[in-house]
């Protein structure tokens, strides 16, 4: 089955063609980068103008790149829950005309969901259950996967998100935006044991995390190396950062796995590209006999390849949407 996949949740445009939730035909994603380096990150009303601007272009993009027309296409995946509420109605709109109009059967699927499934494309032998590590601007999740589409929630930020937290002190730095690849590329450069900062709530039983304190670390680490007039080291204040938040995400998630006797763990998200977060859960896991998977880089931001293929498996279950489909913008993840 051909699913046209639509997501509009935040600052990319996107519309891709997947077959079967298995083979990505095409993922076609505009980046609001100009917007977001202008303004220093994203201006909700600007950014849902931009995809307004855009859906057309991009879905019919999508189709072209892959010699498909509207006639070919048997549902339509669109994300309508977590997002920002003016970039989701875009979405949303253009999937219910292009629902209406052919007469397709229509999906609304949840953005973390999206994410999950992101990893399911990239690894079909991943296995359920699992631990899944969602980690992106809006959100940093600790799940456990029972089946194909059951979650529960093991933990999640109390403050700031992983994604926001690169991309505030990023900004608190001068770097450019968005934070989290350009820290990531600076880090490389840099000590990672040059600065101690904190591990938030590393040891607390519970398994949430909290990233507030450890920029108020490294921003008061910045000030004083400014105060005293020393030199500023920047590429080892960055690779100390990442370091703190990369140590507490391996440790809860590697914890999480333990205490559910889970044998695999996944982690996805825009976050996922970074370099060192990969290779500190693939050493730690190798030490420790548990599997870890991550989507391929372009599956890791947010794309509509992974809302189709969520959608598809909600279709299977017989689960479509009507045309009163509405968005939400904080709705939780059904479990
Ligand atoms: O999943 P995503 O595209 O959008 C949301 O749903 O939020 O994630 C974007 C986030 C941004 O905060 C960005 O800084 C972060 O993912 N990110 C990274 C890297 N690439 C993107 N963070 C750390 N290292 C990276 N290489
Ligand atoms: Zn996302």
């Amino acid at each position: 089955m051909l699913v046209l996949g639509i997501e509009t949740s935040c600052d990319e445009t996107s519309a891709a063609l997947v077959v079967d939730g298995k083979e990505v035909l095409s993922n076609v994603i505009a980046t609001q980068l100009d917007l977001l380096r202008q303004f220093g990150g994203v201006v909700p009303e600007i950014a849902a103008r931009r995809h307004t601007e855009l859906i057309g272009y991009v879905i019919k993009k999508a189709l072209d790149s892959a010699g498909k027309t509207l006639d070919d296409v048997e549902a339509v995946a669109v994300t309508s829950k977590q997002g920002l509420i003016g970039c989701l109605l875009v979405g949303v709109a253009a999937a219910k005309s292009i629902s209406y109009s052919r007469q397709l059967p229509l999906i609304g699927v949840h953005h973390i969901e999206g994410h999950i499934f992101a990893n399911r494309l990239s690894n079909p032998r991943l296995p359920v259950p699992h631990i899944c590590l969602t980690v992106s601007g809006g959100h940093t999740m600790l799940l456990y996967v029972q089946d194909s589409v059951r979650y529960e929630l093991l933990g999640t930020t109390l403050d700031d998100a992983a994604g926001e937290a690169f991309d505030k002190i990023a900004k608190f730095l001068g770097l450019d935006f968005p934070g989290g690849p350009v820290i990531d590329k600076l880090s490389r450069q840099g000590n990672r044991k040059a600065f101690s900062f904190p591990r938030p709530m590393m040891r607390a039983r519970t398994l949430d995390f909290s990233f507030s304190g450890l920029k108020t670390s490294v921003t008061n680490a910045f000030r004083e190396k400014v105060a005293r007039n020393e030199d500023l080291p920047l590429a080892d204040i960055a690779a100390s950062f990442q370091e703190a938040i990369v140590d507490v995400l391996v440790s809860k998630t590697i914890r999480a796995a333990e205490e559910r006797g889970a044998s695999a763990v996944s982690v996805t998200g825009g976050v996922t590209a970074n370099k060192r977060l990969r290779e500190a859960f693939q050493e730690t896991c190798r030490r420790k006999g548990i599997e870890v998977f991550f989507p391929e880089l372009s599956l890791c931001t947010d794309n509509a390849a992974m809302i189709a293929t969520a959608g598809y498996a909600r279709l299977k279950r017989g689960e479509i949407s009507d045309l009163n489909l509405n968005v939400l913008p904080s709705a939780p993840l059904e479990v």
